[in-house]
């Protein structure tokens, strides 16, 4: 056979942009993306994070203007962690359920000023305890280890309390991310009790202990005093686990589920598209960012086309949503109809 009786010849549908575009299958738009934004106290702030160029710590005012930008690009929605000073950290986190904390303090103006962009919650007590774990610890009932681990029980009821008060200070979504066992069940009955039913919870149902966090502990100031977080977080290396942390998520009444992070981890998102129905989020990381950054600060990548390539995969993968500290940038380059 000689070529010219090729029968297929897929590179027909390939030759020149418009029948690419015509055959495309997936389509990043700025609705997919979800902006992450860290909050301090004070005014005027804005302290860049050595370890993800681009991206600061913003006292509230400073974070209205940077949330008002990204919704003038199309973006829908942010997504905020609250950063509360160093005194006001203790082994309760008690700053999360405090009607002025940080974040209740944040979600207000931010509504308050830009009533249309959505504001999700993150919800997790790394960034408020004093000891940098996702929950309050106990006395560890095991011999020969730390001397402390996270108590799970103890942890739900202040994690409905700390969701309650987002609520009540306008929040539109809470998105649990300590991993938990019970965590959303906990969140829906506290929310359903004090006449927050109409609140969704997006639920970190499937978070890897992952070593691609590491910028973000800088930024949010959450890094543990003493061991890791390998006894609630997933080993990296498990799959099957994953699809039985959504369906407990699910049976708990998760409205959406999110895989986190992302790039090393498409083959559980596609796992849980296939397995599904609700909606899913996935958390391009903070690591992932950094690599992204450093690599094109050398000239080394096109920033701009890798930063698409990424995107596009998870929407590929299964996402419905990318949780992302590209969005700006992202909806920005598909505002100008960037095309690669
Ligand atoms: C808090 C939380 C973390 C991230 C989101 N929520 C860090 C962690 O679990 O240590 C990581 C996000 C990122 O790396 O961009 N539980
Ligand atoms: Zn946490």
């Amino acid at each position: 056979m000689t070529d010219s009786a090729l029968l297929h010849r897929p590179r027909r549908l390939r030759q020149n942009s418009a029948i690419r575009r015509m055959v495309r299958e997936h389509a990043l738009q700025p609705a997919d993306l979800v902006h992450p934004l860290f909050i301090v106290p004070g005014q005027g702030i804005r302290n860049p994070v050595p370890s993800m160029p681009g991206v600061a710590q913003l006292s509230i005012d400073e974070a209205i203007r940077v949330a008002s930008q990204s919704q003038n690009l199309g973006i829908p929605a942010i997504i905020l962690f609250g950063i509360p000073e160093v005194k006001d950290k203790d082994p309760s986190g008690s700053d999360a359920r405090n009607p002025d904390g940080i974040i209740q303090q944040a979600i207000r103006a931010i509504k308050k000023s830009l009533p249309d962009l959505y504001v999700i919650a993150d919800l997790c007590y790394c960034e408020y305890t004093d000891h940098g774990h996702c929950g309050v610890l106990r006395n560890n009932p095991q011999p020969f280890q730390n001397e402390q681990e996270v108590d799970n029980d103890a942890t739900l009821a202040l994690l409905g309390a700390a969701a309650c008060s987002y609520a009540a200070a306008g929040v539109d979504m809470v998105a649990p991310s300590g991993m938990m066992d019970g965590m959303v069940a906990a969140i829906r009955n506290a929310l359903d009790q004090q006449s927050f039913s109409h609140i969704p919870i997006l639920s970190y149902a499937v978070k890897y202990a992952s070593a691609y966090y590491g910028p973000f502990r800088d930024a949010a100031e959450s890094t543990p005093t003493f061991g890791d977080r390998r006894s609630y977080q997933m080993d990296p290396a498990n799959r099957r686990e994953a699809l039985r942390e959504a369906s407990l998520d699910i049976a708990q009444g998760a409205d959406m589920l999110m895989v986190k992070p992302g790039l090393a981890y498409l083959d559980i998102l596609r796992d849980l598209r296939e397995r599904c129905d609700l909606p899913l989020a996935v958390y391009n990381v903070s690591g992932e960012y950094a690599m992204v950054k450093a690599a094109a600060a050398h000239g080394w990548i096109d920033e701009k086309r890798v930063i698409m390539e990424n995107l596009t995969a998870f929407k590929r993968a299964g996402a419905d949503l990318i949780l992302t500290y590209h969005a700006p940038e992202a909806a920005r380059l598909l505002q100008e109809g960037y095309l690669g």
